[in-house]
């Protein structure tokens, strides 16, 4: 099965609140948004956002320039559904992440939970990072959240790598100054414990 299919069978078929990634806050991803975007109209993309409550957040944070990329259309219909009329203000890219065209030096923030650490394959890692390379203004910053070190080898029964600090910092490579870098115990609805680390750097 593609990841496509994979992706839109998941948000089809489970409620989003039962998903093993499913956060009813964003708290952490939006505190360390809003100590790097300090203007409402700085462009932030979430990338793989899923049906993700960030963007709602962001909106009531007062942010202007919002777009969400996913891959499944059936998890950015879950997000503008709850959203209503506020989805109207938000951009919304259904694309592969690895594939997609976006607009070059534009993005303030550039925000990846639990999405880098599905790429596997060096290839993909690659076309990623060099995404991030042309579409992040210089000066702009970059939040990723991975699986950690100690954290499950699979999510929504597909493999991931997972990383140090130091690992998912070096993954992005030289364009990329680490600012600060925190863990997270992230309980999912099932109860289990999922070491997440997030990394918060900014584009040289
Ligand atoms: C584990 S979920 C995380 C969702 C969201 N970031 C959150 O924290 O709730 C991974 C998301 O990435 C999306 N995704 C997976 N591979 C992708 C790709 N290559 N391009 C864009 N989105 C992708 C999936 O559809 C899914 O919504």
């Amino acid at each position: 099965m593609d990841d496509k299919t994979h992706w839109e069978r998941v948000y089809s078929a489970r409620a989003p609140e039962s998903v093993s990634w499913y956060q009813p806050h964003a708290s952490r991803s939006l505190a360390l948004i809003s100590r790097v975007a300090l203007d409402s109209r700085d462009p932030i993309i979430d990338v793989g956002g899923g049906a993700s409550v960030l963007v709602d957040e962001l909106l009531d944070a007062g942010y202007t320039d919002l777009t969400v990329l996913d891959l499944a259309r059936s998890a950015l219909a879950v997000a503008k559904s709850r959203l209503g009329p506020r989805a109207e203000s938000v951009h919304w890219l259904e694309a592969d992440v690895r594939s997609v065209a976006l607009p070059n030096a534009h993005y303030a923030v550039w925000h990846d939970r639990a999405v880098f650490h599905f790429l596997t394959e060096p290839a993909d890692r690659d076309a990623y990072v060099a995404h991030v390379e042309r579409a992040v203004r210089p000066g702009g910053h970059v939040l990723v959240a991975t699986f950690a070190e100690d954290g499950p080898t699979q999510c929504s029964g597909l493999p991931v790598v997972r990383y140090s600090a130091a690992e998912l910092h070096g993954a992005f490579g030289s364009a990329f100054d680490l600012l600060s870098s925190e863990r997270e115990e992230h309980v999912t609805p099932a109860g289990a414990h999922q070491s997440f680390v997030y990394c918060l750097c900014r584009r040289v």
